[in-house]
């Protein structure tokens, strides 16, 4: 079984797809790692950024990213070394949306994605999950959340718990800046399926999110 949890930046899609994961016994696939890991590698080779659109297959297979089977989720490794935050720094933040609008970086992404999905039990999250890389999941997902309540939730996760509004408004128009690149390229864009069902949850909590979720995956048999 393949669960497909689609969204735009902030949405909560990778922590819930994780919680969901864990509560059904799934393992967890965050698509979003493997571009992120994609852009750092390509930043640490100092690749020079206006040359990305050049990327081939050949370069992205020298960067050495992959996608690593362990119990409940997958591991990134760069060059064999499984790789952690250094991959949400916010230097990658900046550059990820334009990695990820590139035709031959998402191509050569889409086999690794699909074989990913030959391991089992699955529930991955993304932009084009439902779309593209799993048109045929079970269960598909799209998250949307006010860029107001995305840009606190983001902020809470970097332990800046007060609510001064100029940092909200700043993080809520960066995000809104990744999604307008999201949704606007030409290739896989960030959409929902026609057959996703989509919660809004701006005024959701984490566990009510998770809960809604976890009961629709075993209405489909989870
Ligand atoms: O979910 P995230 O913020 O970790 O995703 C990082 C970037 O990768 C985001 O800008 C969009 C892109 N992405 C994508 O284009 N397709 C996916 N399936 C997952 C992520």
């Amino acid at each position: 079984m393949i669960i497909a949890i689609d969204g735009p930046a902030g949405s909560g899609k990778s922590s819930t797809a994780k919680a969901v994961a864990a509560e059904l016994g799934f393992r967890h696939l965050d698509s979003g790692a493997l571009y992120r890991a994609i852009t750092w590698a390509a930043l640490e080779a100092d690749l020079p950024v206006e040359e990305w659109m050049q990327l081939d297959a050949r370069t992205l297979d020298s960067l050495d990213v992959r996608s690593i089977p362990a119990p409940y989720r997958f591991d990134v490794a760069v060059r064999g070394r499984i790789v952690g935050d250094e991959i949400r720094s916010p230097e990658v933040n900046a550059h990820v949306s334009r990695m990820a609008a590139i035709p031959a970086v998402r191509e050569w992404l889409l086999g690794a994605l699909r074989e990913a999905g030959r391991s089992g039990q699955l529930v991955a999250d993304g932009r084009d999950i439902g779309t593209v890389v799993f048109p045929d999941a079970d269960l598909k997902l799209f998250l949307v959340c006010a860029p107001e309540e995305r840009a606190r939730r983001r902020l809470r996760e970097q332990g800046i718990t007060d609510d001064p509004a100029d940092e909200v408004r700043r993080e809520a128009a960066r995000l809104q800046g990744r999604d307008e690149i999201d949704s606007g390229r030409a290739v896989a864009p960030l959409l929902p399926a026609s057959d996703a069902v989509v919660i809004d949850t701006t005024e959701l909590t984490f566990r009510e999110q998770v809960d809604s979720i976890v009961e629709l995956a075993r209405s489909a048999g989870a």
